[in-house]
């Protein structure tokens, strides 16, 4: 199903929560929304659940406008950050819940497909509470995808596991949404679980969306500053001037960059830290190095410029100082 927000406001006494917020969430797409704590993703979501009417705007679902409709009306699987299964009932018995109410026959080949999924051998009888935490969450999802939604929302499913646990466990998330073809919105405010889930992502700050791309073009084409340093862990930023033809000068260095700006005028380049290529015209002399399995962090020194780089460490192995270009494509240019 097709949902389209449209002009959304929600204001608290004096806090906006959600400013004027517009977008639109293909049919099977997973959406994803990002922010700091407070920017508004919750209360967002509520509205597109119908739990909070807004102050003004619309919600669509499909061509059908929903904002004056109830929850119920709406059918929409929900998976929160607090487990919220039954404990009463087993864990299957959870998943089958939404089936069995409908009466459905087929119920037991339906709840079979799910476990597919959850690749662990649950017994008829494992309680929830014997599982650990992710496992519980699997089930959630199982359970919301049972009940067969129009939409499915997800308020932080992963916060408060394991780094390594949530890791994989994205990826199952996503291959689970994905097989049933469910639309979902995911928020979160974990930026590498949002770029591993989500087809495109609307990034929040103080209940407006900055920018809506796939995590490739938040990264490499951020609008703004906060949205380069936002997405894709660390980034170089530098004050530079515009030498026009697309070229940059930071102290005695020249730089391309991805955009032609006039001559003369101060701007600022973010420069990724996987911009560095192996085998170029700048010397670079290492001043410190963290190993990071495949790729080692870098911080070098170019004609006495600091930049930070990622490279891949068998190129850096052993060496004090390498030869490097930056990609242009890379540069990304704002002005000042
Ligand atoms: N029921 C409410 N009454 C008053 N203020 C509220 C209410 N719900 C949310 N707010 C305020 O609205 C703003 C947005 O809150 P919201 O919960 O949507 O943020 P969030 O992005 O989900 O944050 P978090 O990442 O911490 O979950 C915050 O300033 C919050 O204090
Ligand atoms: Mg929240």
């Amino acid at each position: 199903m097709r949902i389209v927000v449209r002009n959304v406001r929600k204001r608290f006494g004096k806090v906006v929560a959600v400013d004027d917020v517009s977008f639109e969430v293909k049919d099977g797409e997973i959406f994803g929304i990002i922010g700091l704590s407070g920017c508004g993703k919750t209360t967002l979501l509520k509205i597109i659940a119908g739990i909070l009417r807004p102050d003004s705007g619309k919600i669509y679902f499909d061509d059908v406008d929903v904002t004056n409709l109830a929850l119920e009306e709406r059918k929409i699987g929900f998976v929160f950050q607090d487990v919220r299964l039954f404990n009463h009932l087993t864990a299957i018995e959870n998943i089958a819940y939404a089936p069995t109410l409908r009466g459905e026959q087929d119920r037991e080949e339906l709840v079979d497909w799910l476990m597919g999924f959850i690749r662990a051998d649950l017994s008829k009888s494992t309680m929830p509470t014997e599982l650990s935490r992710g496992m519980q969450q699997k089930i959630s999802l199982a359970r919301a995808i049972a009940s067969e939604p129009n939409l499915l929302l997800l308020d932080e499913p992963l916060a408060g596991l394991d780094a390594r646990i949530k890791s994989t466990m994205v990826f199952e998330l996503r291959d689970m949404i994905k097989d049933v073809g469910v639309t979902a919105i995911y928020v979160t405010h974990d930026q590498w679980e949002i770029s591993s889930i989500a087809d495109r992502i609307a990034i929040m700050k103080a209940g407006k969306i900055i920018q809506i791309g796939t995590p490739e073009e938040l990264y490499y084409r951020p609008v703004n500053e906060y949205v380069a340093t936002f997405m894709g862990g660390e980034c170089n930023l530098l004050n530079a001037y515009s030498l026009g033809n697309s070229q940059f000068k930071i102290g005695d260095l020249i730089l391309k960059g991805s955009r032609n700006i006039e001559n003369g005028r101060n701007v600022k380049l973010a420069i990724k830290l996987d911009a560095f290529i192996p085998n170029g015209r700048f010397e670079a002399k290492i001043i410190e190095r963290n190993f990071m399995g495949p790729f080692t962090r870098l911080v070098l020194d170019i004609n006495g410029i600091k930049f930070i780089a990622k490279m891949p460490s068998k190129q850096v192995f052993n060496v004090d100082k390498v030869f490097v270009d930056i990609d242009p494509n890379k540069i990304v240019v704002f002005e000042r």
